[in-house]
């Protein structure tokens, strides 16, 4: 099992570029099963996450081949079966938008239970609402999703909870559907506004993606003969920019956009850190020790769950007492365990963790419970004293491409290693 080591404090100094999102490519991997054509894709970020559901596609039938490392051209004229890898659905979440594609495209899927972080239950009653009011009959047994549909017809749905899966899903299915189908409290992220722009891009009709209402007439066909370009990841951004404020840096973080990142920067400069905005790019930078906030995450434009865990390290280092309330799921404080015994002072109540900031964490040997937490776990090693291991990195390279390597990249003292030996040759090289 592959592992992180770095030793700290250490400020982050230099620029870095972001990535595609994650969370927008793997649903617009699966929405090119719609087009009977060939379409090319580019910023795809080159992370296992997007591997896998390449791999996915294959199985499927579909054609693909890497321009780049972070471009493909797919060919997905030939889907021949609709029998979907049961092994591979189960490793990542997003493996749920294949129903929706493939329910437009064949009328007919079978799934594996979607995998993903475990933030709780996590269920998917309101994709599956979605597809039955559109005219699907939807039956999960064994570990098994099965979804078949004669007919399509468009339909109103309404979201009983903003659910970014959900929205895209039930978008996916309706795109070729017969008629208007509208989708109403539904996910304003802006990978849902990427899935939709996409899809737009391969001659569907979606109008309203990122407002509460969303509108989408169906067409006969989706032609492909495109290329698109996937969104910056808003969350990779924001991980970089609670970094380098957390290490008392100053960092440039590159192809971004700014306005995706606003409910972090006013945090961010509500504490006491500098934030500074361009077209494609903001500027980060602390040099001294931040105060406290509330923070309390919500769908989007508020604050993004996909980054509790990399702000709540931020304020356990800060000023006075902070609170973080998560309000998307339940289960998503697994690392504040691993946090306290680098020296976090938190305690969790229910979904709020009020956070008693220290002056110092101390390096440990602590182990990534999920994607994000990874991440947190990665700033908390940056800023504290001594030696972090990060055990099985596997979670984080689910989300991040080339995560040490660009930490590496502006001043962080860190290091991908495989065994113990690995670790014993960087605390000599360091120390
Ligand atoms: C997406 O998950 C992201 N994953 C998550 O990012 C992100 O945290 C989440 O949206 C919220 O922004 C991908 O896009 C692959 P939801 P998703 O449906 O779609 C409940 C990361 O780190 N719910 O918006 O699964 C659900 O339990 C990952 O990149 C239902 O009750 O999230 C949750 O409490 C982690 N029924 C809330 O809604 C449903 O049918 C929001 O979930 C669907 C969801």
């Amino acid at each position: 099992m592959e592992k992180l080591v770095i030793t700290g404090p250490t400020p982050l100094k230099g620029e870095v570029e972001i990535n595609g999102a994650k969370n927008a490519a793997i649903a617009i991997l699966p929405a090119t099963l719609l087009i009977d054509g060939v379409c090319t894709i580019n910023n795809l970020p080159n992370i296992s996450d997007v591997q896998i559901c390449c791999t996915i596609l294959e199985k499927l039938g579909a054609k693909i081949t890497w321009n780049t490392p972070n471009e493909i051209t797919i060919d997905t004229r030939n889907i021949i079966t609709t029998q979907a890898p049961l092994d591979l659905t189960s490793k990542f979440r997003a493996s749920y938008y294949v129903i929706g594609a493939m329910l437009g495209r064949k009328g007919e899927i079978e799934v594996g239970m979607p995998g993903g972080c475990n933030l709780g239950a996590r269920p998917i009653d309101q994709h599956i609402k979605g597809f039955e009011q559109l005219g699907a009959t939807v039956t999960v047994e064994k570990g098994k999703i099965h979804a078949k549909a004669d007919k399509l017809v468009g339909s109103s749905v309404y979201m009983d909870i903003v659910s970014v899966g959900a929205t895209i899903n039930i978008m996916l299915s309706a795109v070729l559907a017969k008629g208007v189908t509208t989708i109403d409290n539904a996910a304003k992220e802006p990978h849902v506004v990427d899935v939709a722009n996409f899809l737009n891009t391969m001659g569907a009709d979606i109008r309203g993606a990122g407002t509460d209402v969303i509108k989408i007439t169906g067409v006969e066909k989706l032609h492909g003969n495109a290329t698109y370009s996937v969104v910056p990841d808003q969350i990779e951004a924001g991980t970089f920019m609670v970094a380098a404020a957390a290490t008392h840096g100053d960092v440039l973080i590159k192809n971004v956009i700014p306005k995706h990142l606003e409910a972090i920067s006013v945090k961010l400069i509500e504490i006491g850190a500098t934030v500074e905005e361009y077209d494609d790019a903001v500027r980060v930078s602390s040099d001294h020790r931040l105060g406290h906030t509330q923070i309390k995450t919500l769908p989007y434009p508020g604050f993004p769950t996909d980054m509790q865990p990399q702000i709540a390290t931020l304020l356990a280092l800060s000023t006075g007492t902070s609170t973080v309330t998560e309000s998307i799921f339940e289960n998503r404080f697994k690392y504040v365990d691993e946090l306290t015994r680098m020296g976090a002072n938190i305690k969790v109540e229910s979904n709020i963790a009020i956070i008693n900031g220290v002056t110092r964490y101390t390096g440990a040997r602590v182990n990534a419970p999920d994607l994000r937490a990874g991440a947190a776990l990665v700033i908390a090693g940056l800023v504290a004293e001594g030696i972090t291991v990060i055990d099985d990195i596997y979670f984080i390279e689910r989300g991040y491409e080339e995560f040490d390597q660009k930490l590496r990249g502006i001043g962080a003292q860190i290091e991908k290693v495989s065994d113990e030996k690995e670790i014993q040759k960087f605390i000599l090289k360091v120390s």
